[in-house]
């Protein structure tokens, strides 16, 4: 017995050790962790069981056979995070570079298999090469044994990538299946293939941080949806940002209650947006304002900054919030912004998260850049998210809510529940100085009529009292109970529930 002990604790020794101690050192001196660092930080601890440990590769090609590394390359189990459940996987960049081979797929696909079964989040740390090469189409089909997981994953239980070192293939196609992408500042990156590949298809040089790096992804492409420090930061964040979200699309999001009252009025809202209507104010402001205790946990913020997203609280329950922002191209809608918010309202739908919609926008952005990416398709994205969003949904129009984009930003027409104004709300197809230059195009070369003009239109349309009087807008209420009127709208809408007719899936504009 003691003999066998012995041996067990050697092979766990063995296990733990990846690709050895100078390879983890190697791994230190880039300035990240190992895998089971990483583990350590990220679960409460004391609470990470391990599974498959033992697990190795059957490949036999390319002198593969006398290179098995027990665990093979990545670690997998489950734990708590602040006492909740959860499934992970860690890649050990450190064995064959964290890339996959067929049992390294077959590890990942376990802990995901049981994630669905107990509806629990899943969260990888992903640091690899992608398909292991010299596993040739059995390690390209033990990704796609990871993808299938993604997809039939994806609605039912949250998921999230952590990429912590540089990956490549499927290393960056899974996660790019899953709910959210945070990235590592300097030492992450993400490509479909490296720069050497590049440079012999495309003869293109590029550095690893321009093709795939941190700002790369998180203010040029989108992909990721926030960047960190470092290794420590980016999992004691990605804890943070667990605590908004429930286990699974069955439940709610936990609550966790602070200390602000749902009462609680804030005056300096009513100065918020200024006299003039093309100055801009920073919507942030009005977001930190009503959620509780300040704390908004905001997500792509350097992406498509014309749209604000994240997670906040309201009476201690997880809120989506979705806001235009004035400071950036006026708050208009384009094809980016369009993406990013569709995205965050279908995950918000998807797991009971009620959306919280500040509107304050002039119309899609217009022009030929926007009209040849495909705007018309891109926008359709933003409307179909949230005209399928069945959670409950509360807009408060702060200024403009010009045109189409009235009717996509949560408008009553799109299954609003609760929809106010600002008293200084313009609820119209279009500013005052365009709509008159169309419609009184006779009286283009007389200013003094055209702005007679405008003032009429303005008097007549620039206010939310024409969308009141046919019900649009439930009610018109002073910025600075803003909090109160969406916490009370919240108590009101905790019973909803709505449902469409029977189908497979819809057809989303993708
Ligand atoms: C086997 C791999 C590997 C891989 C890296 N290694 N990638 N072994 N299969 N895919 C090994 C290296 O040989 C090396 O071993 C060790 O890991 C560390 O790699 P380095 O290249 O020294 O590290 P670094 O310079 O940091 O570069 C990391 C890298 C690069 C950018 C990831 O290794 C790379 O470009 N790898 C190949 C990426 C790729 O094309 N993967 C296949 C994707 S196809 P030694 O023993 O020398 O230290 C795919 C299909 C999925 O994934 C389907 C998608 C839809």
């Amino acid at each position: 017995m003691h003999d066998i002990t012995a041996q067990l604790e050697a092979m766990r020794a063995r296990a733990r050790l990846g690709g050895g101690d100078q390879r983890i050192a190697t791994q230190h001196s880039k300035g990240k962790l190992s895998a089971r660092e990483r583990l350590e930080l990220l679960l409460d601890e004391g609470t990470f069981e391990e599974w498959d440990m033992f697990v190795e590769h059957r490949c036999a090609d390319f002198g593969m056979a006398d290179i098995r590394i027990p665990g093979d390359g990545v670690v997998t189990g489950y734990g708590m995070i602040n006492g909740r459940l959860v499934f992970v996987f860690s890649q050990d960049f450190t064995v064959f570079g964290g890339a996959l081979s067929e049992a390294h797929a077959e590890k990942i696909c376990k802990v995901m298999d049981q994630a669905m079964k107990v509806g629990a989040p899943v969260i990888g740390l992903n640091d690899s090469g992608g398909a292991r090469i010299q596993e040739g189409v059995a390690s390209l089909g033990g990704y796609a044994e990871v993808f299938q997981r993604n997809v039939v994953a994806s609605g039912v239980v949250p998921q999230i990538s952590l990429i912590m070192g540089p990956c490549a293939g499927g290393a960056v196609y899974s996660p790019a299946m899953t709910d959210f992408i945070f990235m590592v500042k300097d030492t992450s990156y993400m490509f479909v293939t490296g720069p050497e590949v590049v440079k012999t298809v495309t003869h293109e040089e590029v550095s690893a941080e321009d093709l795939g790096g941190a700002t790369t992804h998180t203010a040029r492409s989108g992909v990721a949806d926030l960047a960190f420090e470092n290794d420590v930061d980016a999992l004691l964040m990605v804890r943070r940002f667990f605590n908004y979200l429930p286990l699974n699309n069955r439940q709610k999001a936990p609550l966790r209650r602070g200390g602000d009252a749902p009462d609680r009025i804030d005056l300096s809202l009513d100065t918020l947006v200024p006299d003039h209507p093309s100055k801009p104010y920073d919507i942030k402001e009005l977001v930190v304002k009503v959620v509780d205790d300040g704390d908004f946990f905001e997500l792509q913020p350097e992406n498509a900054r014309n749209i604000v997203i994240g997670f906040g609280r309201m009476e201690g329950a997880t809120v989506g919030i979705v806001a235009n922002n004035p400071m950036v191209l006026a708050g208009c809608l384009d094809i980016r912004s369009s993406i990013k918010a569709a995205r965050f309202v279908r995950f918000c739908d998807a797991f009971n998260i009620p959306v919280i919609t500040f509107v304050d926008v002039p119309g899609f952005l217009p022009g030929t850049a926007q009209e040849y990416g495909g705007i018309i398709k891109h926008g359709a994205k933003l409307l179909y998210a949230y005209a399928e969003c069945t959670v409950p949904k509360i807009t408060v129009i702060t200024r403009k809510a010009y045109g189409g984009a009235y009717d996509v930003m949560s408008s009553k027409h799109l299954r609003g529940d609760v929809n106010f104004a600002w008293p200084n709300a313009e609820i119209a197809v279009m500013g005052a100085k365009g709509a008159v230059e169309i419609i009184f195009r006779e009286d283009k070369n007389d200013p003094a009529k055209l702005a007679a003009r405008e003032a009429e239109y303005k008097a007549r349309f620039a206010n939310p009292f024409i969308a009141g009087a046919r019900g649009y807008i439930d009610d018109v209420i002073q910025p600075h109970e803003t909090r109160k009127r969406i916490c009370r709208s919240l108590v009101m809408l905790r019973g909803k529930t709505l449902e469409d007719p029977w189908r497979k899936h819809g057809n989303i504009p993708l």
